[in-house]
């Protein structure tokens, strides 16, 4: 019988560390969230943001020091056919990890081929093996345990460090690490649940958020899940034109999600009962167009005129967000304020990133939340003063939210419960 006593884990409780186990000489799996951005056509691809390569290094060098034989394995995008393989090849990301790490990296084509059980045994110091894009395989969305059991027939100790995939039940985070009784994370996940569950569990006050990006649906469980810890709520990016429009402003062109008309309106009710605060963009930057713009300006009032569209908070906006979050001592910032990409459209981002950044150096804790405004942060110049910037979109949201993350799940080591007796 393997039930638990009945006690709900939640962080790190109940999962190892990389540091509680002896390396030396194990075949170490190690999973990693290598999924990064790229760019250029198959056979040049270029890796346009290498951050989540980077943030794996702690982990691996740990390992290679520590005389572990390694195999390491990771998504890239989301291969849908055998056309799509030349596309999501890890051979850019390989490149750049032998880069990092001083060391020889071989791509091993087929994960379930006899290859890899043959090479690591004979791994000399400075070699490791990286699988191929795991989602080449059929059975990895599918949380397969036929490709599990193929993986698990090479792997001593199962270490799990892809934070940014940990909320996908997919064979190499979920039933890959069951089979394997010496499993744990990396010091990657470590840190991410640490600077994450600072955010739920007692943070300093005031307690700040800043949300943006496209659509109020994406952030909605997890304001709902941090309601009571916010004291402020500042709203930009796409999502502000849905609560505008919801109080009744003109909002012209700007995208809108209709069916969350009313849960915004409601929302800022919740809000201000409870005696918090939920500010929203009183100018804007405006455009005709968004793919063709001609006339790009800013518009000093929070409606915007009929055949404009709103692409940025406005200066005003910026002053008064920055002014909010001087007052905070922790803040969460999930979500761009604008078409950050574009420079005409950057600026109430990288102000953001410009704002918690100081906080962070006065003593204060600022939290990214992954994803776009990670990439935002990293094109501001402001990341490295970050409190911590998460390297999971989805997951760091999800986990925010009090979602069990099926990649946190699997590694805890639950313990057999004692009989009854009668
Ligand atoms: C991410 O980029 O958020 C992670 O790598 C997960 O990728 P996915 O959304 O394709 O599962």
């Amino acid at each position: 019988m393997s039930a638990g006593f009945g006690k709900s884990f939640s962080g790190l409780q109940g999962i190892k560390s990389i540091e509680d186990f002896d390396l030396k000489d194990q075949k170490v799996f190690i999973r990693l969230d290598l999924n990064v951005p790229m760019k250029g056509e198959p056979g040049n691809l270029e890796i346009t943001d290498d951050t989540r390569i980077r943030a794996a290094i702690p982990t691996l060098k740990y390992a290679m020091e520590k005389g572990a034989k390694l195999v390491l394995a990771s998504h890239l995008g989301r291969p849908e056919t055998p056309e799509d393989r030349p596309k999501y090849t890890l051979e850019p990301v390989a490149a750049r990890l032998g880069e990092l790490l001083g060391c020889e990296v071989i791509l091993i084509e087929e994960p379930t081929s006899d290859a890899p059980k043959a090479l690591l045994p004979v791994l000399k110091p400075k070699q490791i093996l990286l699988l191929e894009n795991v989602r080449f395989e059929k059975g990895e969305t599918k949380n397969a345990s036929e490709l599990a059991n193929v993986i698990a027939s090479y792997t001593d100790i199962y270490i799990n460090d892809a934070f940014g995939a940990s909320h996908r039940a997919h064979s190499t985070i979920d039933a890959l690490p069951r089979l394997i009784a010496k499993r744990g994370c990396g010091f990657l996940i470590k840190k991410e649940i640490e600077n994450l569950g600072m955010l739920m569990d007692g943070p300093k006050k005031p307690f700040l958020t800043v949300m943006g990006g496209a659509k109020v649906s994406d952030k909605i469980k997890v304001i709902e899940s941090m309601m009571e810890k916010i004291d402020t709520f500042l709203v930009g990016g796409a999502m502000a034109y849905t609560f505008l429009a919801a109080q009744g402003l003109g909002v012209g062109k700007s995208r809108v999600e209709k069916d969350k008309l009313s849960f915004a309106r409601d929302l800022i009710k919740r809000i201000e009962s409870r005696g918090k605060k939920i500010l929203l963009p009183i100018d804007h930057i405006i455009a005709d167009d968004f793919l063709a713009p001609t006339k790009i300006e800013t518009v000093d009032t929070p409606s915007i005129p009929e055949d404009r569209l709103g692409l940025d908070i406005g200066p005003k906006t910026r002053e008064l967000y920055r002014k909010e979050i001087e007052r905070a001592k922790t803040v969460f910032w999930n979500g761009p304020m604008g078409v950050f990409e574009r420079p005409e459209f950057a600026k109430g981002s990288f102000g953001i990133a410009e704002a918690l950044a100081t906080l962070a150096q006065n003593g204060g804790v600022s939290v990214v939340g992954g994803g776009d405004s990670a990439a935002a942060a990293e094109a501001s110049g402001f990341a490295d003063k970050m409190t911590h910037i998460s390297t999971g979109g989805g997951a760091s949201l999800e986990y925010l939210e009090g979602a069990k993350l099926p990649g946190l799940e699997a590694l805890r080591i639950v313990r057999e419960s004692v009989a009854p007796t009668f």
